[in-house]
């Protein structure tokens, strides 16, 4: 059955509407009539563009590296050649990539059009598609230029993710772990419990994990949409995960895996978290097939990339860790403490 959760962020006139259980034969009714243009990755057109309602498309190439601004420019032209007005809705049908990518245009093009997601992969469902952070990477960094604007709407089809590949199946569930161990501990539990059938590709599995991890970061985000405060948890694992992305090209999900078993053993360390807490983040993160550490031989190169991470302001940076599982807390580390925490 569809869900329809409103994320309102404080003080913003504007709402983002989230289609969770969702089918995409829906979406024309989100057009309402307007003229549409569709923002499509090459696997997912030639996996589902069939089923796509049959309006303008703009293909972009599948994968990280697409995330660029030479990537955007490309398709702002493409839009203005399309005839592109300031009624005109964007839609973004693909994975992470390709929502961030379509919410840079979308939020900047003609200082801003309507644009809305339907998110493709378990990772853009749970988490990329959800929050309004739209970025590019510039020089090899994350996320770099970007902006922070809601879509208009998201709409969750789980059925699309019956093509996805268990690697990626996997990366999705290290962002709803994420979320989970930050601020949801009967989220955790729920994962727990359906990981198996998660991993199988069960949709029904699938669909209550994607709603109580939007649920979670629509809580986060609507409090905090500008990541001062509240948001940054969702940063636990990202850290040190954005430095094993950039330095190793390692997939995010599976970054962030890596990322949050460092994060968790400090936490330990640190006195915060009780040890058997930490082995049970481990436990799940195992058990999801996603990797716990990353090579030990590249510590000055991912020291340096923590260190150009955009929310460093010290040496001495915000570093999310844990108190317990689903609770969350913001606070200094040393880029150095990051050092050897790994299994
Ligand atoms: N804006 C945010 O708040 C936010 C949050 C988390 C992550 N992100 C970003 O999201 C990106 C990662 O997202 P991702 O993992 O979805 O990456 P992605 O968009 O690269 O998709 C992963 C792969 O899956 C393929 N794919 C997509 N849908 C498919 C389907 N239904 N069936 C088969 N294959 C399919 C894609 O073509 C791609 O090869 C990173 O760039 C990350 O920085 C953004």
């Amino acid at each position: 059955m569809p869900t329809q959760l409103d994320l309102v962020v404080a003080g913003r006139p504007q709402t983002s509407c989230i289609h969770l259980d969702a089918s995409l034969a829906s979406l024309p009714a989100l057009a309402a009539g307007r003229q549409v243009v569709l923002v499509v990755d090459a696997n997912v057109r030639r996996l589902h563009g069939t089923r796509l309602p049959d309006w303008p498309l703009l293909e972009i190439e599948a994968g990280e590296a697409t995330k660029t601004l030479a990537t955007c420019e490309r398709l702002a032209r493409a839009l203005v050649d399309q005839g592109v007005d300031r009624s005109t809705l964007i839609v973004g049908v693909g994975g992470g990539v390709t929502c961030d990518v379509t919410g840079f245009v979308g939020s900047t093009l003609l200082r801003g059009v309507p644009f809305g997601f339907v998110p493709t992969t378990l990772l853009a469902q749970v988490d990329a598609a959800i929050g309004g952070k739209n970025g590019v990477n510039l020089g090899g960094l994350k996320n770099l230029v970007g902006t922070v604007t809601q879509p208009e709407f998201v709409l969750s089809d789980h059925a699309l993710l019956a093509t996805l590949p268990p690697r990626e199946v996997g990366c999705g569930i290290a962002e709803a772990i994420k979320t989970a161990a930050v601020g949801d501990a009967a989220l955790f539990a729920l994962i727990e419990a359906s990981l198996d059938r998660l991993l199988q590709g069960d949709e029904q599995a699938a669909a209550r994990v994607v709603e109580g991890a939007v649920r979670t970061k629509v809580r986060l985000v609507a409090e905090d949409e500008r990541d001062h405060g509240p948001r940054r948890l969702l940063n636990f694992g990202h850290t040190l995960g954005h430095a094993i992305e950039k330095v190793f090209g390692t997939s995010h999900g599976e970054a962030v895996a890596a990322g949050m078993t460092a994060a968790g053993r400090l936490s330990v360390r640190r006195g915060l978290l009780p040890a058997a807490e930490g082995e049970r983040l481990e436990r799940l993160i195992e058990r999801a097939g996603l990797p716990l550490s990353y090579p030990s031989d590249r510590w000055p190169d991912l020291v340096a990339a923590i260190g150009h991470d955009k929310k460093r302001v010290r040496r001495r940076q915000a570093g999310v860790l844990l108190r317990a599982i689903g609770d969350g807390v913001v606070i200094e580390v040393d880029d150095e403490e990051w050092r050897d925490m790994r299994p």
